[in-house]
């Protein structure tokens, strides 16, 4: 069940091209422009870590060539957790919770930001509301309260802005030297 290093850096670059959902780039373009966003903005390894693999669980699930586009966008995929069993063994919660708690931050940046709902494209639109919608004021002070909540809701806004087709990125390799810092392996 566990993922090394190597096979996380296959998959990506493997699976990495496929489309990000309704967006104009591909899951890689979009991991990586997520990870740049962190590095620029000074977050610690753990959470440019986070930030680089947060999708990763779209591209552990199968890919399901029955449903149509449209028919994908009416469940949730739960993609949050998928990732976090093949990670346990690599990472430690600072670079797993943020990855796990990314879509409960949006519900609660929808709730603590008047602007922020707008600012999402159609496709996040939709997909909160498959994802249980806006939190209520106590469901935001109760995820606040969870460790790593903070580095969540940063996250979220790297990968709200990490969209931009033919956006330059350091390539995968840059980062992957960050996660081997953090794994010893
Ligand atoms: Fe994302």
């Amino acid at each position: 069940m566990a993922l090394n290093l190597e096979e996380i850096a296959r998959l990506l670059e493997a699976k990495g091209q496929r489309q990000y959902g309704r967006e104009a780039v591909s899951q890689l373009a979009h991991a990586l422009q997520c990870a740049q966003l962190a590095e620029e903005a000074g977050e610690t390894p753990e959470t440019i870590v986070a930030a680089l693999l947060h999708d990763l669980g779209h591209l552990l699930a199968p890919e399901r060539t029955d449903e149509t586009p449209d028919a994908q966008q009416q469940r949730d995929d739960l993609h949050q957790y998928i990732a976090l069993p093949f990670l346990r063994g690599l990472f430690a919660p600072a670079v797993l919770e943020p990855m796990r708690l990314h879509v409960d931050a949006k519900r609660y940046l929808c709730a603590a930001d008047s602007g922020y709902w707008d600012t999402l494209s159609p496709a996040s639109k939709r997909s909160l509301e498959l994802q249980g919608g806006i939190y209520t004021d106590e469901e935001a002070q109760r995820f606040l309260a969870q460790p790593f909540a903070a580095e969540a809701v940063r996250l979220r806004r790297y990968d709200d802005a990490a969209k931009v087709p033919g956006q330059r990125t350091p390539a995968l390799d840059h980062f992957m030297e960050i996660a081997h810092s953090l794994t010893g392996a």
